[in-house]
């Protein structure tokens, strides 16, 4: 199917993608058009091997030699100089391209069987909650793809980190599976964003303040008392732990029960679809600690929020 220009939605450690031949742009402009994606918004591209990050990329840095070292295959997303051979629509038009080599046993086993780059985005509706199970794949988009892989809940649950390499540093454009603290033990990463917006061209669409939504309105509280604010009848809670629980809430997800945050990266976007379904007035739930996952999950929330 993939040979022939079909979608396939895959699982991955991260979360679900919905996969084409990166090499074939008619395939690839399939995939925006199931999502309703904005043509804007570059795609990560996925490999098996190294022989094909030679093919796509032009030069390889130091730091990314390092980073591919140290967390490939994994949820790490590398934006790197692209050849020719990679169509300006997977990239956005943009002189770089984001590559990344999953993990999971399933897309490695498939990539290296197809022997093709996969491009592929989270496989749900542009905007909408990422899937993490073949089941989410097959409420939002069964309709509109010629298949599902299903290879069990993904592991980590929050979409890789994206990361633009430079010869001796990274700029994180998302947080994601990889954390900060684990980037820094490899490359040194800058902070800021002037110069990505100035090399990358245009923003990390990732980076869009509203993304990873449910249709249910999303506050971030900052603490307990804030709690008193919100007006709404029947509340939703999205929580770390059952200590945060209170009386007033009308439905409940606890994400650990030890506040570990890879588990509750790996339940969130599931239990916010749940939260979603159980017909409450708004959802509510407090920041994450600001480490390790804590930032991909608080960057998701705030991303979440409307
Ligand atoms: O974990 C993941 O990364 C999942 C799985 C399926 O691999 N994929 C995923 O794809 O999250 P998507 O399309 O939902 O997010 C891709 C992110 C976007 O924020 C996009 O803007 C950024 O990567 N991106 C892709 N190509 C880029 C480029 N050339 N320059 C800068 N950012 C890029
Ligand atoms: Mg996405």
């Amino acid at each position: 199917m993939l040979r022939e220009g079909g979608l396939v939605a895959i699982a991955t450690e991260t979360v679900y993608g919905l996969a084409a031949n990166a090499l074939d742009e008619h395939a690839v402009a399939r995939i925006f058009e199931a999502k309703a994606r904005p043509f804007f918004d570059p795609l990560i591209v996925h490999i098996a091997s190294r022989d094909w990050l030679n093919r796509l990329v032009s030069r390889v840095p130091a730091a990314a030699e390092k980073l591919a070292a140290a967390f490939w295959p994994g949820p790490l997303t590398m934006v790197l100089p692209k050849t020719d051979l990679v169509p300006d629509l997977v990239t956005s038009g943009l002189p770089s391209v984001a590559i990344r080599m999953p993990v999971h046993p399933q897309a490695r086993e498939l990539l290296q069987l197809v022997d093709l780059p996969l491009a592929a985005p989270s496989a749900n509706p542009f905007g909408q909650l990422s899937p993490t199970c073949a089941q989410h794949v097959a409420e939002t988009l069964g309709d509109r793809i010629d298949l599902i892989l299903d290879g069990g809940p993904s592991q980590v649950g929050v979409e890789s980190t994206v990361v633009f390499v430079t010869d001796d540093s990274v700029r994180i454009l998302r947080h994601g599976g990889i954390t900060r603290e684990a980037l820094e033990r490899v490359v040194r990463v800058d902070d800021g964003a002037t110069e990505v917006a100035e090399t990358v061209a245009a923003p990390s669409p990732g980076m869009l303040p509203q993304h990873y939504a449910p249709r249910t309105s999303l506050k971030v509280l900052q603490d307990r008392a804030e709690l008193a604010d919100v007006s709404a009848q029947r509340i939703g809670a999205l929580l770390l732990t059952v200590a945060d629980n209170d009386p007033r809430f009308a439905a409940v997800e606890v994400l650990t029960t030890d506040g570990n945050l890879a588990t509750a990266a790996a339940n969130f976007f599931a239990a916010l679809r749940r939260l979603d379904r159980q017909q409450v007035d708004v959802i509510v739930a407090y920041p994450f600690p600001d480490e390790g996952l804590g930032r991909a999950l608080n960057d998701r929330l705030s991303r979440a929020a409307h």
